[in-house]
């Protein structure tokens, strides 16, 4: 709680939309809790930048959310995690700080003899947590940089024939192929879900968001800062893309 007696916000932030998925899933489980979200979508692509490059943008966001008294900070982007976690963590000791993964561990259970499909940014795919995250739950697993797909997600275009191109090039090797799962290692491929599910209908894609939310409702916990049930919880969103940008992130948090 603050000085003003109101229950302090959780700072989300991503570099574009692609993190809204992550607060959708967050309004769910934790309907008491406020929410400051913030888009980045003037720096986007964060997944082409360097490590440098993403933590500098990644720390200057968590100052201002800081600024506005945000208890906890959860990082709704995989590029991200991948590049600040755990540098942000050494310079906040004391402050609860989530991160996303891509959904190996989870996509691992599932795999057989095919194979499993693991899309994310240039950058995550690059980063040490990614190569950690291969050498323990790889096997069967192709990973997929997929550049140029977030900006289909962050232009609010879910469903066009450009995208299906795209996705058509990307899956052209795997058509007919036994893929067990489909990882979604970006916050912005969850708003791709149904593009994707068509090229392989029978097949699980996977996200880490509600492992995510999970993990920052024990954090909070722990601390004994979770928002009581009487508490009114809801969600600010800001972004450095100006009001559209802001209008096409309240536009995905209604959609399922
Ligand atoms: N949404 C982000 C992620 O989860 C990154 C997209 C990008 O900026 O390249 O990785």
């Amino acid at each position: 709680m603050n000085e003003n007696g109101n229950i302090s916000p959780i700072g989300m932030f991503d570099s574009g939309v692609g993190g809204i998925s992550v607060l959708r899933e967050a309004v769910r489980q934790l309907p008491h809790e406020r929410f400051i979200f913030f888009g980045d979508t003037k720096n986007a692509p964060y997944g082409t930048k360097t490590k440098e490059e993403v933590l500098s943008l990644s720390r200057r966001i968590v100052e201002m959310l800081l600024g506005k008294g945000c208890k906890a900070i959860v990082i709704a982007c995989n590029t991200a995690t991948s590049a600040a976690a755990a540098t942000l963590r050494a310079e906040y000791a004391d402050l609860p700080i989530i991160g996303m993964e891509p959904a190996l561990k989870p996509a691992s259970l599932l795999h057989q003899d095919g194979i499993v499909l693991s899309l994310a940014t240039p950058g995550t795919i690059a980063g040490e947590k990614y190569a950690h995250l291969y050498a323990l739950y790889g096997e069967g697993v192709v990973s997929m940089p997929c550049k140029g797909l977030m900006e289909f997600a962050e232009r609010g275009e879910l469903d066009s024939e450009a995208l299906h191109d795209y996705l058509k090039d990307l899956f052209l090797p795997y058509q007919g192929k036994k893929v067990e799962a489909v990882v979604l290692g970006c916050t912005h491929y969850v708003f791709l879900k149904k593009a994707i599910q068509r090229f392989f209908p029978e097949t699980p894609l996977i996200d880490g968001n509600a492992g995510t939310v999970r993990q920052l409702a024990r954090r909070l916990a722990e601390k004994g800062t979770l928002a009581p049930d009487a508490a009114e919880g809801g969600a600010e969103l800001l972004s450095s893309g100006g009001e559209a940008a802001v209008r096409r992130m309240k536009n995905l948090l209604k959609t399922e």
